[in-house]
């Protein structure tokens, strides 16, 4: 019984200016006329066995729910965040619901701003790690690294076929480490996406991580339901410990397994990720709108008025009604440096 948990409390820094904290990038409709939450239902909908549980911002509550109307995703609940507290206390209070009056299930736990262009393939993939994961296993999927990309995490897998042990999680090495894992071939990029018995990551966090797992049951049990939305209860929310599963559970626990995945996965991470899954003319521009490139190689363009660009190579355009963002696509991880500069001068 597979239960899809969808997270979808990240803010999405990197694809500023459209992406704002007030209305981030899952929200918005990139490569498709999906926008990436309600591409993330309808990717999993055919294998999903329940109805998905949703862990976003309060803030995002109304656009979370209209969009998933929209689609026909009726989630079990939209678990609301009052502050984000990143992705293990996100997945524990999914855990905890989905073991609330002794159930339990095999959460697949997704990030709502994927691209996945081979779905069949992934759905697969799931279906065939569900095994490992009924035995108890925290199963992630591996991706065949491209670059030596510091976003992501690396995982060394045993040898063997099918889902098999992971010998090793390190979440976000630096430059010269994770060059080394990429050369030696040895290594998987982390996708993101999980998949375990509710039940088992409960233990798992426990042991691993107890701080969490406690401050967040409390906030958990004193959350506010109503027929719409469970709000976690904001006082005790506050002080949980902020972590991410692969740094606080996945780095660390022993019962760790990946199955490689060949799926056409993209994080959009970076508005150069942006341009690479999105259809390029044969000199390898994408644009978005309406957009007159004269010799240009590599470009990104994103705008509603009309862009014009001559004579660029790996250079980015984004303009939106109250800011416009021109920069060097190599340079692009950078943006999140701009919005840190303006949150600091608010
Ligand atoms: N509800 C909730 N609350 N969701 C959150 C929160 C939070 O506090 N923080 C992040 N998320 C959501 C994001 O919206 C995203 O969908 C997902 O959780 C993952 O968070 P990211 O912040 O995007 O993680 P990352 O990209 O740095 O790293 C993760 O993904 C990589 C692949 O994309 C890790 O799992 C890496 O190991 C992995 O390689
Ligand atoms: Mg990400």
């Amino acid at each position: 019984d597979i239960l899809p948990v969808i997270l979808s409390g990240g803010s999405g820094t990197r694809l500023w200016p459209l992406s704002r904290e007030s209305y981030p990038k899952q929200f918005l409709p990139l490569t498709s006329e999906l926008t990436m939450l309600q591409a993330t239902w309808h990717r999993v909908a055919p294998i999903a066995g329940r109805a998905p549980l949703i862990i976003a911002n309060e803030e995002h509550r109304f656009v979370a729910a209209e969009q998933l109307q929209q689609v026909g995703a009726t989630p079990q609940a939209i678990m609301l965040e009052p502050i984000g507290r990143n992705t293990a206390p996100a997945i524990a209070v999914a855990a905890l619901e989905a073991t609330r009056e002794g159930g339990d299930a095999l959460l697949l736990v997704l990030p709502s701003d994927h691209v996945i262009s081979n779905e069949k393939a992934f759905q697969d993939a799931v279906l065939e790690a569900a095994k490992a994961a009924r035995d108890g296993k925290l199963v992630t999927f591996g991706i065949v690294p491209a670059t030596p990309e510091t976003g992501y995490g690396y995982i060394k897998a045993a040898a063997g076929t099918g889902t098999r042990p992971v010998e090793r999680f390190v979440e976000k090495p630096d430059l010269a480490t994770a060059q080394g894992y990429v050369a030696s071939g040895e290594y998987f990029w982390n996708s993101g996406m999980f998949l375990f018995k509710a039940s088992r990551y409960l233990e798992e966090l426990g042991k691993l991580n107890p701080a969490i797992l406690e401050a967040t049951r409390k906030a958990w049990e004193g959350a506010k339901r109503d027929s719409d939305f469970v709000r976690l209860d904001k006082e005790t929310f506050k002080v949980v410990p902020s972590d991410s599963i692969d740094y606080a559970v996945m780095e660390k626990t022993q019962d760790a397994a990946v199955l490689p995945l060949d799926a056409g996965w993209s994080d959009v991470g970076s508005w150069t990720a942006l341009r690479d899954v999105s259809r390029q003319d044969p000199d390898g521009n994408a644009h978005h709108g309406d957009v007159i490139a004269i010799d240009c190689r590599n470009t990104y363009a994103y705008g509603d008025r009309l862009i014009a660009l001559v004579g660029l190579d790996d250079v980015v355009v984004v303009e939106t009604a109250d800011a416009v963002l021109v920069g060097k696509g190599e340079r692009m991880q950078e943006v999140k440096e701009v919005v840190a500069r303006i949150k600091q001068d608010k």
